[in-house]
């Protein structure tokens, strides 16, 4: 039973009279069939993030009702209530662009609604970032749940699966090596089963950062989407969210400096999601807490990639789910790793990894002494044209393009990126290097995935599968090549790439972490001097008013300014 302060009792609707509201949420509520008991249990808040859009929250239902049942088991009642969904391809102009509503949504929900404490079930790409930065900001008892990765699926004797493989048939369709019926039984085939991208994209890397950061039950990041084993950790989530409420563990006592710390060396011992640093950022900065690029590129240094997966590897996350998961890649990592962090079971990271599973042979996870890649999955470059500090994902790079000048082609916007990629008359060759501006968080808006620049038509039909290339936007998790991101701050809001012109050689060495555009400083300041905003960065109404007005940087987390909490008192890693 809880008392006056809890369940029914929270965030009562000011009436001026308590017991008035009290009465009246009671009377309404019956209308649903509920009894006295159980509207004097604690309340479970949970996230009903199905959509018919969203094919990788499709278990959602049966998820939720897993977590009812071990909230009920628990001897409390779960209320679930529907927020914000995001899909991939079903957000328009990018998802990105309506993460910062989804956390909007999901935080004024847990708000406003009564609930003890919150189960926060997400999977796709923006929506576990959205729901953590929700949770960070209305800090109550919280854990997240993940909808889990799909199976991987079969193409004739090939494995496939979601979406590094969409993006390789797709350049093999555009290089006129696969016809049309291919593409299109590819098509069928490359999204098997419910669930999130079965590789290590952005939705995956985030259910392990979740899982490191201590905000999820250990072992959750992986479990498949159709495995029994997800509805079993969804019933045990709702049975720990019952003793979270009993404990006030908040999120703030989760994600501390040190816990984001563990998260980021986990996102580069996984080949992570370059997103992955963006989301981190913004949940980051909902406690107050900087994210400092320098200090990540340093830990990069000593943290090998370890985990053997798509687009990095060979494997795909049932694979890495069968290895052991977290489990595998925790034993390792413990020495880079800080294990006083406390996490949502109570107990500390330390403590969990001295209670993990007994280790068993596989392959998916490599020992510390024979890495995937080492020296840092993700480089943070320097010079004139990095700005504020571009980011390059460098175990998904063709090594023969680490060190490399060329000719730049300039794309003025993804309108002009589309009009002329394709052009038989395109001035391009093979060592050039394709640059994409304003396309950043205000620039396009909303910082889409477009990084991942097609190779023009005509030297993919050559068999060129990988050039330089460079962009203010964000690139998918999935996707692989020698490809700078985040130039910032971008190119519409006055950021370097605003200055570059075709034709001017560019030099890229990640290995000393330079990218600089060559020309002298002298023309490099006139063309500064001479540079004009573009007009799109406008809006009189809305969301995209809002969105214009207070959308941050990259390294900010492109949240909205308001949502953050400054000054920033803390940095991490
Ligand atoms: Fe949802 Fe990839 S599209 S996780």
């Amino acid at each position: 039973m809880t008392d006056k302060k809890g369940g029914m009792w929270r965030g009562l609707t000011s009436y001026g009279d308590e017991n008035f509201a009290l009465y009246l949420r009671k009377a309404f509520i019956k209308a649903m069939g509920y009894s006295d008991d159980a509207l004097s249990r604690p309340v479970i808040g949970i996230t009903n993030t199905f959509s018919a859009y969203n094919a990788c929250h499709a278990n959602v239902p049966q998820i939720v009702e897993a977590v009812k049942r071990g909230v009920m088991l628990a001897g409390g009642m779960p209320m679930e209530f529907p927020t914000i969904s995001l899909h991939e391809s079903f957000a328009y102009p990018t998802s990105m662009y309506l993460r910062n509503l989804m956390s909007m949504d999901t935080e004024e929900m847990m708000r406003g609604l009564p609930m003890d404490a919150c189960v926060l079930i997400g999977g796709c790409d923006k929506t576990v970032p959205a729901q953590l930065m929700a949770a960070a900001s209305a800090d109550i008892p919280s854990i997240q749940v993940v909808t889990g990765p799909m199976l991987s699926g079969t193409h004739g004797e090939e494995r496939i699966g979601a979406c590094t493989d969409c993006r390789r048939f797709w350049g093999e369709y555009r290089g006129g090596r696969i016809d049309e019926e291919e593409i299109n039984e590819i098509e069928g085939r490359l999204v098997p089963t419910a669930g999130t991208c079965g590789v290590m994209g952005t939705a995956s890397t985030m259910a392990c950062m979740a899982e490191a950061l201590g905000m999820m039950l250990p072992g959750g990041a992986t479990i498949p989407a159709v495995a029994a084993d997800r509805l079993r950790h969804a019933e045990a989530s709702g049975a720990r969210a019952m003793e979270l409420a009993e404990e006030q563990i908040r999120p703030s006592d989760i994600i501390t400096s040190p816990a984001i710390a563990n998260a980021l060396c986990v996102l580069l011992a996984v080949g992570g999601s370059t997103n992955g640093i963006v989301h981190m950022a913004a949940i980051a900065g909902r406690l107050g807490i900087r994210l400092d690029l320098e200090s990540l590129d340093a830990m990069g240094m000593e943290t090998p990639v370890l985990v053997d997966l798509k687009p990095n590897g060979d494997y795909y996350m049932d694979d890495f789910h069968k290895a052991g998961g977290m489990a595998a890649l925790f034993r390792e990592l413990e020495p880079l790793l800080n294990l006083d962090c406390q996490t949502i079971t109570g107990r500390t990271l330390g403590e969990e990894i001295e209670a993990l599973p007994r280790a068993f042979v596989q392959q998916v996870v490599r020992p510390m002494d024979d890495p995937v890649h080492s020296g840092g999955g993700i480089a943070f470059l320097k010079g004139n044209l990095a700005g504020d500090g571009a980011i390059i994902k460098q175990s998904a790079c063709s090594e023969n393009l680490l060190v490399h000048s060329g000719r730049a082609v300039v794309f003025d916007s993804l309108e002009d990126l589309a009009q002329r990629i394709d052009d038989p008359d395109l001035d391009v060759a093979k060592e050039d290097i394709l640059v994409l501006r304003n396309a950043g968080p205000k620039g396009a808006p909303g910082m889409p995935e477009s990084g991942y620049i097609p190779i023009p038509k005509k030297l993919a039909a050559e068999g060129i599968k990988d050039m330089v290339r460079i962009s203010d936007c964000r690139m998918s998790g999935t996707a692989f090549g020698t490809i700078v991101l985040h130039s910032e701050p971008e190119a519409a809001v006055g950021g370097p790439l605003a200055f570059v012109e075709s034709g001017d050689i560019i030099k890229l060495d990640v290995p000393n972490r330079r990218l600089t555009l060559d020309i002298t400083n002298d023309e490099f300041e006139r063309r500064r001097v001479a540079w004009e905003p573009p007009e799109r960065l406008h809006a009189d109404r809305g969301y995209r008013k809002l969105f214009l007005d207070t959308v941050t940087q990259a390294n900010e987390g492109v949240d909205f300014d308001f949502l953050t909490k400054r000054p920033f008192t803390a940095k991490t890693p």
